[in-house]
C-alpha cells in the first residue's frame, strides 16, 4: 500500500467509499462485513461514511454503525484506520437527499455520530454539503466549535467551490484538512477546487471517482458508446496494454493528477475493493497520464 496525508494522518492512497453498503440496493450484512474486512486486509486505512448513508427514514447512521461493527469484528489492528464521516444531509426515506447546515443540527449530528462510531473524537468530520439557507460562515462555525471542544480531530468540507474552500481555510486554518467533491474522467468541473487544494496542501477526495454507483460507467459496451466514448476509450486501451482493469487505470490516473488526491471508490463486494486497492501500486507514465487526460477533454 502507498500512503498520502490527510492533515497529520497518513492514509492509504485508496480509501473505501462505504455508501453502497447502506443505501438502496445494499448487499446483505455478511457481504458488507466481508467487503470492509477485505479493504482492511488489502491495507486500506481510510473509510468514508456519513450519518445519511442509509435507506429508510428510521435508520439514520446505518452506515456508521455498520463500519463500527465491521471494525470491531475484524480481529486485526484497526488503530491506524481513519473513519471519515459527514453531517449536514438527511434522507427522508423516499430516495431524496435533504440538507441542513445549521450549527445546532451539525453539532447534534456530530455528537450522535460520535456515539455510533464508539469513539471519543471523530478523526475526520466533513460538512456534507453547504446549505443555501444558512450562511457558510455559520456552518463552518459549528466545525470550529467541534474542533475546539475536541469532538473532532480534523474537519473537511464537501460539494464546495473555491470561494467556500478559501473561506473555510481562513476560518479553520490547519483544522481544515480535506475537500470531497465529485470528480472522475467524465465529470471534471471540480478541477479548480482540486488545483486549489493542491496549492493549499489540503487533501482532495474525489467522490464517485469511477463515475458513480452504476457499474456501467466504466464497464461494458455502454462505456464506449455515445457521449461516454471520448472519456473512457483511452482508459480501456491503457488497461489492455497494462493488463489491468479500466477502473484501476482510472484510480491511478486520479492519483497522478496531484499528490493531494485520495480517491474513495465505493464498493459492495470484496472483489472490487481488492482490485481498487491494487491500483495504489499502478504507476502510470507521464505519457500515459497525458494521453488519458487528453482523452477526457471535450
Ligand atoms: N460527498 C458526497 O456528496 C458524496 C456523494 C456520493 C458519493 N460519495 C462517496 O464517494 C464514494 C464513491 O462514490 P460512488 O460509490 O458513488 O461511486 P464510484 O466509486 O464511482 O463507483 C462505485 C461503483 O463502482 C464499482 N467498483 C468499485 N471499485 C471497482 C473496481 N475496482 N472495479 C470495478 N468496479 C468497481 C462498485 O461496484 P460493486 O458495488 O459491485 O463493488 C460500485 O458499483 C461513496 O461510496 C461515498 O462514500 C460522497
Amino acid at each position: 500500500m502507498q500512503y498520502r496525508r490527510i492533515g497529520s494522518t497518513a492514509v492509504s492512497v485508496i480509501g473505501l467509499g462505504a455508501m453502497p453498503l447502506s443505501i438502496e440496493g445494499r448487499p446483505a450484512e455478511d457481504r458488507s462485513f466481508a467487503t470492509v474486512h477485505a479493504a482492511l486486509d488489502a491495507g486500506v486505512t481510510l473509510i468514508d461514511t456519513a450519518d445519511s448513508y442509509h435507506w429508510h427514514a428510521d435508520e439514520v447512521g446505518h452506515n456508521e454503525q455498520l463500519i463500527a461493527r465491521a471494525l470491531a469484528t475484524y480481529g486485526g489492528d484497526t488503530s491506524g484506520v481513519l473513519v471519515a464521516t459527514k453531517g449536514g444531509r438527511g434522507r427522508p426515506g423516499d430516495g431524496t437527499w435533504t440538507v441542513n447546515g445549521t450549527p445546532e443540527h451539525l453539532k447534534r449530528a456530530c455528537h450522535a455520530s460520535l456515539k455510533r462510531l464508539g469513539t471519543d473524537a471523530i478523526g475526520l468530520y466533513q460538512l456534507h454539503k453547504p446549505d443555501p439557507q444558512v450562511p457558510w460562515a455559520e456552518s463552518l462555525g459549528a466545525l470550529s466549535d467541534l474542533l475546539a471542544e475536541g469532538s473532532i480531530r480534523a474537519a473537511g468540507i464537501s460539494n464546495v467551490d473555491t470561494a467556500q474552500i478559501r473561506e473555510a481555510h481562513a476560518l479553520l486554518g490547519d483544522g481544515l484538512v480535506s475537500v470531497q467533491n465529485r470528480f472522475s474522467p467524465e465529470v471534471q468541473d471540480s478541477e479548480p477546487e482540486l488545483r486549489l487544494c493542491a496549492e493549499l496542501g489540503i487533501a482532495f477526495l474525489p467522490w464517485s471517482p469511477l463515475g458513480g454507483i452504476s457499474r456501467s460507467s466504466l464497464d461494458g459496451p455502454s462505456a464506449l458508446d455515445g457521449s461516454r466514448a471520448p472519456a473512457y476509450a483511452a482508459f480501456h486501451e491503457v488497461a489492455r496494454e497494462r493488463r489491468v482493469t479500466p477502473q484501476q487505470v482510472c484510480l491511478a490516473w486520479l492519483l497522478a493528477l496531484a499528490p493531494v488526491v485520495v480517491p474513495i471508490p465505493g464498493s459492495s463486494r470484496p472483489e472490487t475493493v481488492r482490485a481498487s486497492a491494487e491500483a495504489a501500486d499502478l504507476r502510470l507514465t507521464e505519457a500515459e497520464v497525458a494521453r488519458l487526460t487528453r482523452s477526457t477533454v471535450r
